[in-house]
């Protein structure tokens, strides 16, 4: 939830610190802060609010030398205030932490019944106080640490200062990601290799219960038991021009215009256009066995899944059970042998969702991710790795990774389909021809984004907006009304449009747009009823569909958005660019902070 960053240098970090922050504010943008270590002190400088206000606050307040650390911050114990700000310091330790200290309250009352005051309301604190009471009876930092990680619960990535100690700094990651970045007489800490980019190439990455001693010289990595170890360096692939915003206002807008580009990219790891057959990753295990498929994910990635449901159901007949990761333990799902479990995470970092792998991985599923970060601890854990070739998407609302996550599971409901002879293979080659035909349709829909701009004011000045979607287009309904509150911060509700009658269509009036999502094809003429019923209530409908649709169902709505005519397969894929251009510009025209909505973080790293 939150970002992190060390670096023990040649140089001056101040600057470097600020610029790791700055390609992980998408983590978080409560406040941010930065600690050095020079002349035997530890110099810090916080500030509330946007990274901004930290690089003021440097401006005139600089904080020497060649190693330090830095936190971004999505605020979850205590007020978005600088006293809650990290980095947390006590006279020896200064720290910075991703995660969550369960045990914080039993902590602190020990710590404060033994005469330690705190100046914040936060969990972290206590971790600083805590390695300050070792050092300060003598223990060195690598022995502060070993006596202090066992007494944490939770989940966190850490980075910890010594003031005395300005040749090294102290990482750990447990539950929370952080790797080890390698350069020339520099060594470097990070949330993400995101962060550490224009650093370095060179990567390790931590494994759960690790602990790090960074120094110029290298890195000394030791597992949960204190056993030295070595992690791999990889060379990370993630270089500063990928995460620019080139000649884009926003990251979501660029990243919404990258999604014909990075479709044809994922799709051509995931079919032989050629051949016109699917291809996905060799796997070690018998895909035609698998009898259930539960998908779990959160958010947009939930969404995904749910359009996924309708192609394993339909092509493969494989029964699907789908939920969002805060709910899944807690439901105590029925998990039979013989079962795929599916996890979708453009982070594959998302608590929720990783805890729910985890407990199918213990209950024996053959666990299956989709994910964007191939790094990421899903990714490291999952029996079949079903990367998507997005690239990194910066925006907090997520668009590229949606339409990239249809891509991959609109190929594996037809590779599952294959495997359990429900397809043929004129079939399967009807299948990869739609799919080949999505980028154009993707880059088609986008030469809409004009009209879309010009129609924006009219949802603009709403207090709630409604999307109806009937098929794969009712999750499409869920998509665009995310969309559009998290970025417009308008009231937005997705309904599957035979619904409305049940209850929602008493909330139409005339100051409620409806945005209904009808391509033509099977399904459209009982969305058009059910459009129409809200019509004759009053209510303000934005039609997006097809030229035929259009035509047929068009007059006398609000606005109509024109699309591509396109396969109902990959329609769901076409239409998520209208919802997000809509958002968008909705968002624009309020004069929102489209890429850092409020409250909001990019990944949600706490459970
Ligand atoms: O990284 P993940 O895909 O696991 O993240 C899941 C959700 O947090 C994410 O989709 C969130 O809902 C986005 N802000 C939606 O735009």
């Amino acid at each position: 939830m939150c970002g992190i960053i060390g670096i023990i240098g040649k140089d001056q970090v101040a600057d470097r610190l600020v610029d790791g922050l700055k390609r992980m504010e998408y983590r978080g943008y409560d406040s941010a802060g930065v600690c050095t270590v020079e002349g035997g002190q530890l110099i810090r400088r916080r500030a509330e609010g946007k990274l901004g206000n930290l690089v003021k606050e440097l401006g005139g307040n600089p904080a020497p030398g060649t190693l330090g650390i830095a936190h971004t911050r999505w605020a979850t114990h205590g007020a978005p205030t600088t006293s809650n700000a990290h980095p947390h310091a006590t006279g020896e330790v200064a720290l910075v932490h991703n995660g969550i200290i369960e045990n914080f309250k039993p902590l602190r009352e020990g710590l404060q019944a033994r005469g330690r005051r705190f100046e914040s309301e936060t969990d972290t604190e206590v971790v600083a106080h805590l390695v300050s009471e070792q050092v300060e009876a003598g223990l060195s930092p690598q022995d502060a640490i070993k006596a202090v990680l066992p007494q944490l619960r939770g989940a966190f990535a850490l980075a910890i200062a010594f003031r005395q100690h300005p040749d090294l700094l102290i990482g750990a990651r447990l539950g929370s990601p952080l790797v080890v970045g390698y350069g020339e007489g520099e060594t470097y800490l990070g949330s993400d290799a995101l962060a550490l980019a224009p650093l370095t190439q060179k990567i390790a990455y931590l494994e759960e219960g690790d602990w790090v001693i960074i120094s110029r010289e290298g890195a000394q990595i030791f597992d949960s038991e204190n056993n030295p170890v070595t992690r791999e360096i990889t060379t990370s692939g993630v270089s500063a021009a990928t995460i620019e915003k080139g000649n884009y206002r926003h990251y979501m807008q660029k990243e919404i215009f990258e999604q014909p580009v990075v479709v044809a990219q994922t799709l051509s790891s995931y079919i032989r256009p050629l051949e016109q057959t699917v291809a996905l990753p060799q796997m070690d295990f018998d895909l035609s066995a698998i009898d259930r498929i539960t998908i779990v994910a959160c958010g947009t990635s939930y969404y995904a899944g749910m359009v996924a449901k309708y192609w394993f159901e339909t092509f493969a007949r494989i029964p699907v059970d789908i939920d969002v990761a805060s709910e899944f333990r807690y439901r105590d799902p029925v998990l039979q042998p013989g079962g795929l479990a599916l996890f979708i995470s453009q982070s594959g970092e998302t608590a929720d969702t990783l805890a729910a792998l985890r407990h199918c991985k213990a209950q024996g599923q053959t666990i299956a991710v989709v994910v964007n970060v191939p790094t990421s601890s899903m990714a490291r854990e999952a029996d079949l790795l079903l990367p998507t070739h997005a690239g990194p998407e910066i925006g907090v609302a997520s668009t590229k990774a949606f339409t990239c996550q249809l891509a991959v599971l609109a190929a594996l409901a037809a590779h599952l389909a294959l495997c359990k002879g429900k397809l043929s293979a004129e079939e399967e080659r009807e299948i990869v021809r739609h799919l080949i035909e999505a980028p154009a349709a993707l880059n088609a829909a986008l030469a809409h984004d004009e009209d879309i701009s010009a129609m924006a004011h009219l949802v603009a000045p709403a207090r709630d907006v409604l999307y109806l979607g009937r098929g794969p287009d009712y999750p499409l309904a869920l998509e665009g009304a995310l969309k559009l509150k998290e970025i417009s911060y308008i009231h937005a509700e997705g309904y599957a449009s035979g619904e409305m009658k049940h209850g929602p269509i008493a909330l139409i009036d005339e100051a409620v747009p409806v945005v209904v999502l009808a391509p033509s094809g099977p399904l459209f003429e009982k969305t058009v009823s059910n459009m129409q019923e809200v019509r004759a209530r009053g209510g303000k409908v934005v039609l997006i569909s097809d030229a035929e649709g259009l035509a047929e169902a068009g007059e006398g709505c609000l606005a109509t958005i024109e699309m591509p005519k396109v396969h109902p397969l990959i329609a769901p894929l076409v239409y998520a660019v209208p919802v997000q251009l809509l958002a968008y510009h909705v968002a624009v025209a309020k004069g929102t902070d489209v890429d850092q909505p409020r409250n909001l973080a990019k990944s949600v790293t706490v459970e």
